[in-house]
């Protein structure tokens, strides 16, 4: 199942075709190519698996949100070990029985609150009513509930007031009970106080240099606390900041990065910790409570105005230093050598990866801890990692996003050391 479709093989060679199951017979049309591949819909079921369900979700199959939703939790699991599998024998050109021995198995969700997501973003229709992209279109599909939501984010779907046309409402929720929102404008925003469904929001369009460094509209209390962290610091951010959608993933990948790094790098007390790709500080936080002294790297401004007064909050003086850069191969990797590496890079995966890997080995790194939302390049950045020295140690998968064929991954790759 490459992407979230099901991958059939017929006459004329294979097929993708979304809402499909591995082993069932179908019947489905052709409906164009998309970068040379064909491309298929799904008309009917003629011999349904018995991983098959019922969606519990009103505009599945329609909204461009979920697309595993017809699949049980175990046929959920065993697509997503095979897509990180795939991903690191194809595009990563790793050995199978290297993959088998490093790829642990998918973490998944200890329960439904976990799974659910505390940050959304909707899109606004044309006549003002807040939904999700329709599957494969800019088409609004608008909701009323969501089942991948946290209760309360549900809970506000419903009492939203109409909102500019064709405009952008992000959400964010946190433990104490506040729903935030970020919009594109001030009516907006105002309108969403004014209707209690928000206990404030922030506009960022009024940030129109793009630098991020904050000249917007705040009305009333826009900060959700514990998010950035997965509720386990008592750091701030907003709905317009990167945190973790989950908190099952926020956690996971927590958890398993500070056992990459323990496992690659030892005990981090008083040594470096070069972070890239920091955000607010969801991995800085937890890194500097190990006693490492983290360099942190992040690139949007607004990430680093939350991350610089979560560190002085929340971390000892002097550990953690902050740079607010462009990450790719140029990199400068700052004061002294990284001990460790630890990068969390957007989808696209990391800028330059190959010339950076190669600099941070030279400066004598023990080793590097990647986490990838995307196989695809995150195996593209461990093929990197492994032509200029380091040696793959462990994946471990990571089920963020139940219900959706998106998969995350923590990898861990120590210099120069053969398993
Ligand atoms: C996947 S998020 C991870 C953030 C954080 N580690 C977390 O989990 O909350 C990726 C972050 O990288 C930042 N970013 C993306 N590309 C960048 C680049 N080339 N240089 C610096 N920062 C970048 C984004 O602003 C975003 O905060």
């Amino acid at each position: 199942m490459p992407g979230g479709a099901g991958l059939i093989r017929d006459d004329a060679g294979v097929a993708f075709v979304p809402d499909v199951a591995v082993g069932e017979r179908v019947r489905y049309a052709e409906r164009g190519r998309r970068g040379g591949a064909r491309q298929a819909t799904l008309l009917a079921v003629l011999e349904p698996s018995s991983s098959r369900v019922t969606p519990a979700c009103r505009v599945a199959g329609r909204c461009g949100g979920c697309d595993w939703l017809h699949l049980d939790r175990a046929a959920q699991t065993a697509g997503k070990e095979q897509l990180v599998d795939d991903a690191l024998t194809r595009i990563g050109r790793f050995d199978p029985a290297v993959v088998a021995a490093a790829r642990a198995p998918l973490v998944v969700p200890a329960s439904p609150a976990g799974a659910a997501r505390r940050r959304v973003r909707l899109a606004v229709d044309g006549a003002g009513r807040a939904g999700f992209f329709a599957r494969g279109s800019h088409d609004v599909v608008v909701v009323d509930s969501c089942p991948a939501l946290d209760a309360r984010l549900q809970a506000a779907l419903p009492r939203l007031p109409r909102l500019s046309p064709r405009t952008t409402l992000r959400l964010a929720t946190d433990d104490e009970g506040r729903v935030v929102a970020a919009v594109d404008h001030a009516r907006d925003a105002r309108a969403l106080v004014a209707a209690g469904v928000v206990t404030g929001a922030v506009v960022t369009a009024r940030d129109g240099d793009g630098d991020g460094d904050g000249d917007e509209l705040v009305v009333g209390e826009a900060q959700v606390r514990g998010e950035v962290t997965a509720g386990l610091f008592a750091a701030t951010s907003d709905a317009a900041c990167f945190t973790q959608a989950t908190r099952s993933g926020g956690r996971g990948i927590i958890d398993a990065v500070l056992d990459a790094v323990a496992d690659v790098g030892g005990d981090v007390r008083g040594r470096r910790v070069l972070e890239l790709f920091a955000g607010s500080g969801h991995l800085t936080l937890p890194l500097s409570a190990r006693g490492a002294l983290v360099d942190v790297v992040e690139g949007d401004g607004r990430g680093v105005r939350f991350l610089r007064d979560n560190v002085a909050r929340l971390c000892p003086a002097g550990a953690v230093v902050v740079r607010q850069a462009f990450i790719d191969g140029r990199l400068p990797l700052g004061d002294g050598a990284p001990h460790v590496v630890v990068a969390d890079p957007p989808r696209t995966g990391i800028p330059g990866a190959a010339a950076l890997f190669a600099r941070v080995g030279q400066a004598g790194a023990a080793g590097l801890v990647l986490v990838s939302c995307d196989p695809a390049t995150g195996a593209r950045d461990l093929r990197a990692a492994v032509d200029v020295g380091f040696v793959l140690q462990r994946v471990v998968p990571l089920d963020a996003f139940p219900g959706t064929h998106h998969v995350e991954w923590v990898a861990s790759l120590r210099r120069g050391v053969e398993r």
